[in-house]
């Protein structure tokens, strides 16, 4: 099948044959094409050429509607669940059981609580959907594609918002799943999972199939040539610094029930990780120090100089960054050009007017060096993958010449490549006196690319590691609060 989009050919000549109770996980690079052969798949997009049979038939193009009633459906990067609707009317909306214009209350609850159970939920049908965690919202689109009876469901990257507990159960309904013969096609950058889950694997580049394989007969560094056309030695680089000043000094920092009596600082040229498990209070304290959660006690300075920080425009105009975890609350304007979503946190002025050389000009100058794949920097965001999206958050908080940054799961949605390219900016603004904070949920990243890292649990500091003292299993008895841990 082919799908071109105006200025760029997104899947180009691909064939496929998907077999029964298999779980067939799709890799490569951001921009690669993944999204939009499954899109393909799904009839959520028209195909310029080609063809999609199931079970020996050929499907003609119908839209989404007509392929899930066809047993095809998918759960997006993005999920498209209506927040204000039940979970209940989320599950069953378009196709309501009982039809004939009459629908059954007691029947709906009776068949969603069904469905709910084949993906391990147990919640009410009548609670609104917004009400849930990301985990939760997730197994109810899953729920939902079963609700049709697939015989092929498509999950793109459905771990990157989960915990590794939650992954772990994604896991087991997967494969009861696939025990009843239904085919799950897996988007994922995380090699580790590929590992764990897949049966076979197909590795996209520029669009085509660079590759399929059984995961038995490929190890990681021939997927990871597969994916990037050459070999990624070095997927933490991290240079001899010199960590030097304190830079931010945070003080006694409590908000409600959500962070108590915070106190650490951040080093000119370090960088901090922050370890923890989910909702130990990360997010939360950047947050609170960038001023969008402010916090009721404590101080912050940058500097030596205490900070008044109401809200995040008072952090950024201070010299605080903030990247968060997720693209759409981060505020990208989907409609307006890569450029001007970068540029959006320091415009360039000359003269009182915008520069637009000067943002055309950094645009550029990123493009180049994170690998944004957009055939012009003028480009709407929308248009771009979602991994590329990311790149172009990421963009924005470098350009901002932030003293203080904090990351907050950066590398979420990137390929290898562009990971490594990410953990080498963060080295570099380190190498130039600033403070990073990253947050990460994986630890590998924190103990390859960190100087020190900061352990949270239930909103208070657990402990801290020098990195001569790093290793996981000290992380994870400060995170889970194990006993016999003298780090
Ligand atoms: N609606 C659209 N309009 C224009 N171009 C698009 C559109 N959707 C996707 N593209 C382009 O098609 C190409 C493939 O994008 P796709 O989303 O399939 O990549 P992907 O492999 O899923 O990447 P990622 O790992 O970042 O999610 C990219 O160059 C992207 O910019
Ligand atoms: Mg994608």
């Amino acid at each position: 099948m082919g799908k071109r989009f105006p200025g760029v050919v997104a899947v180009s000549g691909v064939s496929l044959r998907i077999d029964p109770g298999e779980v067939h996980v799709f890799a490569g690079e951001n921009g690669a094409g993944k999204s939009t052969l499954m899109k393909l798949i799904a009839q959520v997009e028209p195909p310029t050429s080609g063809t999609v049979a199931l079970g020996g038939r050929t499907a003609q193009y119908q839209g989404p509607g007509a392929a899930r009633k066809l047993g095809v459906a998918m759960v997006h990067q993005e999920f498209a669940l209506a927040p204000d609707l039940s979970v209940a009317e989320n599950l069953f909306i378009g196709h309501e059981p009982g039809r004939g214009g009459w629908i059954s209350r007691s029947a709906e609850r009776r068949a969603a609580r069904e469905l709910l159970a084949r993906v391990g939920l147990d919640v009410d049908p009548n609670r609104r959907v917004s009400t849930l965690p990301t985990a939760a919202q997730q197994r109810i689109e899953i729920a939902k594609a079963l609700a049709v009876q697939a015989g092929v469901l498509i999950l793109d990257e459905p771990t990157a918002s989960l915990t590794e507990r939650e992954a772990g159960e994604l896991f087991g309904i997967i494969r009861e799943l696939t025990a009843q013969g239904i085919a799950v096609l897996y988007i994922s950058h995380r090699l580790d999972e590929i590992f764990e889950v897949g049966d076979r694997v197909t590795v996209m580049r520029d669009g085509e199939v660079a590759g399929t394989h059984p995961v038995g007969e490929i190890d990681e560094t021939g997927l990871v040539r597969l994916m990037v056309g050459r070999e990624v030695d070095d997927l933490y680089p991290r240079s001899d610094r010199e960590v030097g000043r304190v830079r931010l000094q945070v003080d006694g920092l409590g908000r409600r029930e959500q962070l108590h009596d915070i106190s650490f600082e951040v080093r000119a040229g370090e960088i901090l990780g922050m370890a923890g498990l989910v909702g130990a209070g990360r997010t939360e304290l950047a947050r609170a120090v960038f001023g969008a959660e402010p916090p009721d006690s404590g101080s912050i300075a940058l500097d030596g100089r205490r900070l008044r920080i109401r809200d995040p425009a008072d952090a950024i105009s201070a010299g605080i960054g903030y990247l968060t975890e997720s693209r759409k609350a981060d505020g990208l304007a989907m409609q307006l050009g890569v450029d001007k979503n970068i540029t959006m946190a320091r415009l360039p002025m000359r003269a009182g007017l915008i520069d637009l050389r000067a943002e055309h000009r950094t645009a550029e100058r990123f493009r180049e060096r994170l690998g944004i794949r957009v055939p012009r920097v003028g480009r709407p965001v929308r248009m771009l993958s979602g991994g590329n999206q990311q790149k172009v958050v990421l963009a924005r908080w470098l350009e901002t010449g932030a003293e203080v940054l904090f990351f907050d799961e950066p590398g979420r949605g990137m390929d290898v490549g562009a990971k490594a390219e990410m953990f080498q900016q963060l080295d570099l603004l380190a190498g130039q006196g600033k403070a990073v904070v990253l947050i990460s949920s994986y630890l590998p990243e924190l103990l390859n690319m960190c100087d020190r890292i900061l352990v949270l649990r239930g909103g208070r500091i657990a402990g801290q590691l020098q990195r001569a003292e790093f290793s996981e299993e000290r992380v994870v008895a400060l995170a889970t609060g194990a006993k016999g841990n003298h780090a």
